[in-house]
């Protein structure tokens, strides 16, 4: 198939309203120069074996899936392989439209793997595909020269492959003259006056396209985006400029001809597409942070000051899955009301910002002055594999904050951890008392974790490795007493999937003691410790990662695990983390219904089935002894939440859930689209759907009667509704 590609015509023609017809300005239709259909190169010719003898017809040997490309055939620089050159030259033509569009991608080495315009032996366009490191996509995008100063000339094309290794390739297609650019090289400068610049977005990331964004004309763009814009929006997103008031933002980027309308829209506004249904939107957790748009993973830069929660996430404003990652921020007084702030921290040169965490840093204690009393710092992976500027690592890095935390700074002279290890990332730091420095916990790759001490935030010193097994990502960790002495203390190292290790640590070294013992089971993952809680509070939030039922289909993407506060207890199987939802719940709570010393038996009228509504906890202490052979709840008819007399198990915690004194604790939280249990100090936690028409929650007592201490049951008030 050959010139599958409609000819792009655009008539501008006025309305004939005045009885005579006005001039119709009529763009003359594309001019194929070549589109690689044919068995053999035609009148191009093909010098080296970079190109082999004729266009190729998908991805050859060893060669990633190739896409993008018009047609069945196209020019393809890797036979044989990466350690080829080749040359391919066209015959003369003369420049008759004001564009020349193409397909092209592959390596991005300027003068190497890429495509020339000449005029005589002179270059005057020269263009490269993107990748210049290992990964990447082989995919082929348009290009667009504007070339009406060159109008009436004769020039000649030249594809080149003169470089060996990783991408030394370049693939070529569907060359054309155009009035019409097939890409549009945007460079738009918005006065920043209302909070918000919007977006229509597609869900589709074939369509991601990258953005930089500038403000006031400095060089460096603070972020950039890969945005899928689109004229059709699966839903739309924005930028926050809340912090940028007034200032002036310049968006480039290069955009498919076909979105020069999608780009009309995107505009600075005070609100939002979608905004007055936000936190009403069917599947939006009531009680659960979320963003009200785009995509989060974990938590970051836990830390209160001053009366507030501070809550960063890894986060893209930008769609629905992984990507962009941006330090989203929000704040709240009581770890349940949460305002959304503008963004902390924005991928930039120095790569996505990847995981970490936040501190109270008083005067006296950092390298770099602190304007006030004390100050927050960030402390975070800059993860440069990602960024635009090629040729970086993973690094740790820090921002500091001179307004009270709304917006933050990049330390001048980042990173203050170099690349160790693979992707090492995820920095935890904390003040440490004794020996009056910074501790930083880090991890590595693999199960290996890492200790760095400073005595100001800059200078950072290794003084110790440790390894949790089976474990990896987001290390935590922390002191705690043993069941309430605060003279007999343990310490806890902490993995991203509720992993711990118990033991001592002197400042330098963490010496384990026993474990690993698991904590979180289910889809909660990569949670952390707030730094700086009040009254020595251990609160500790994690990420809700999709483990099934997901958020399909709403325009933001997965929710936090709610707060629990962590102590440590000795029980039936040695000491142990031991959590229960924070406090502040209770605030949240109406409608309570309780009884003592209630027994229920098969067959019996079921007390819960008063409970209507999505948003409630069920509070439960039962007697480990009760005749029933399983007992628990029932969550909507079909998610049973049980634990096993026999071989004391509890539905999805991996392992032994002993009683502890003879009772088996039950904190049950069922939300919008989430399930989470709190048995004897663990946690387990899933997303559902709750069934139309379903039964809320039920006592499933199997085999005989279930003798409840207490029972309690409170409806949730949504902290989203005035
Ligand atoms: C954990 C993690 C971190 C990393 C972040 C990237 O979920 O993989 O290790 O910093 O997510 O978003």
């Amino acid at each position: 198939m050959s010139l599958l590609k409609q000819p792009i015509v655009k008539h501008l023609s006025a309305p004939l309203v005045w009885g005579f017809a006005l001039a119709t300005v009529c763009a003359a239709d594309d001019l194929i120069v070549a589109d690689f259909e044919g068995a053999d190169f035609g009148k191009w010719k093909a010098t080296g074996e970079a190109f082999g003898s004729g266009p190729a017809k998908g991805a050859l040997d060893g060669q990633m899936k190739v896409d993008g490309f018009s047609g069945n055939g196209f020019v393809n620089g890797f036979h044989g392989a990466d350690g080829s050159h080749g040359r391919l030259t066209s015959p003369d033509f003369k420049i008759e439209r004001k564009h020349l569009n193409f397909l092209i991608g592959g390596g991005g080495f300027a003068g190497e793997t890429c495509v020339n315009l000449k005029v005589g032996t002179n270059v005057v366009r020269t263009a490269t595909g993107k990748n210049v490191r290992d990964g990447g996509s082989e995919r082929l995008d348009w290009e667009s020269w504007d070339v009406s100063d060159l109008a009436g000339k004769t020039v000649s094309l030249e594809i080149v492959d003169s470089r060996k290794g990783t991408w030394g390739h370049i693939n070529v297609d569907q060359i054309v003259q155009s009035d019409t650019p097939a890409a549009i090289e945007l460079k738009q400068e918005f006065t920043v006056n209302q909070r918000y610049l919007i977006w229509p977005v597609s869900l589709d990331t074939k369509l991601k396209k990258r953005f930089f964004m500038t403000l006031d004309g400095e060089k460096e763009p603070f972020a950039f985006y890969d945005i899928c814009l689109t004229n059709n929006p699966d839903f739309w997103v924005f930028t926050d400029l809340a912090n940028f008031q007034g200032r002036k933002l310049t968006v480039t980027g290069k955009i498919p001809g076909n979105l020069a309308d999608a780009w009309k829209k995107v505009v600075i506004s005070a609100t939002y597409p979608g905004e007055e249904q936000t936190y009403s939107e069917a599947l939006r957790p009531q009680y659960h942070f979320t963003s009200r748009r785009g995509w989060l993973n974990d938590p970051n830069g836990l830390v209160w000051k001053d009366g507030e929660w501070h809550l960063f996430y890894q986060h893209n404003p930008y769609n629905h899955g992984w990507d962009n990652m941006t330090w989203g921020h929000a704040t709240s007084p009581d770890l349940f009301h949460w305002k959304e702030r503008p963004p902390g921290l924005f991928p930039d040169a120095e790569g996505v910002m990847f995981s970490g965490s936040a501190v109270v840093a008083p005067k006296g204690s950092t390298a770099f002055p602190i304007n006030g009393e004390d100050t927050l710092v960030l402390a975070y992976t800059a993860h440069g594999r990602l960024s635009y500027v090629p040729g970086q690592e993973s690094v740790q890095c820090i921002a500091t904050t001179d307004d009270g935390g709304k917006t933050f700074t990049k330390f001048k002279n980042n990173p203050v951890i170099p690349h160790a290890v693979n992707e090492n990332r995820d920095p935890k730091v904390m003040w440490h008392a004794k020996t009056k420095k910074w501790v930083l916990n880090l991890y590595y790759d693999g199960n290996d974790y890492g200790i760095y001490t400073s005595p100001d935030m800059v200078k950072w010193t290794k003084t110790c490795d440790y390894k949790i097994p089976n474990e990896g990502e987001c290390p935590d960790m922390f002191e705690l007493p043993v069941d309430g002495d605060a003279k007999n203390t343990r310490w806890v190292v902490w993995g991203a999937n509720g992993k711990y290790m118990l033991g001592s640590f002197d400042g330098k070294e963490f010496k384990a003691e026993s474990g690993p013992h698991r904590h979180y089971f289910g889809s909660a993952y990569a949670g952390q410790s707030y730094d700086n809680a009040p009254g020595g509070r251990r609160v500790h939030i994690g990420w809700m990662r999709d483990t099934g039922a997901g958020l399909q289909g709403a325009p933001f993407n997965l929710q936090m695990t709610l707060p629990m506060d962590f102590t440590l207890k000795t029980g039936a199987e040695g000491l142990r983390l031991w959590a229960e939802p924070s406090e502040e719940v209770a605030k949240l709570r109406e409608n309570t219904k309780e009884w003592k010393n209630l027994t229920v038996s098969p067959g019996d009228t079921d007390p819960l089935s008063e409970v209507t509504g999505g948003q409630f906890e069920v509070e439960a202490v039962i007697d480990a002894n009760s005749q029933a052979s399983e007992f628990g709840f029932n969550v909507f008819n079909n998610h049973p939440l049980v634990w096993k007399k026999d071989d004391q198990t509890f539905t999805g915690a991996e392992g032994k859930q002993a009683p502890v004194d003879g009772k088996i604790h039950i904190r049950l939280f069922v939300d919008t689209v989430s399930i989470e249990v709190f048995v004897n100090g663990t946690y387990t936690s899933r997303y559902f759907r709750q069934m139309a028409g379903g039964k809320p929650v039920r006592i499933v007592n199997a085999g005989g009667p279930v003798k409840f201490d207490s029972l309690k049951v409170h409806s949730l008030r949504s902290v989203w509704k005035k």
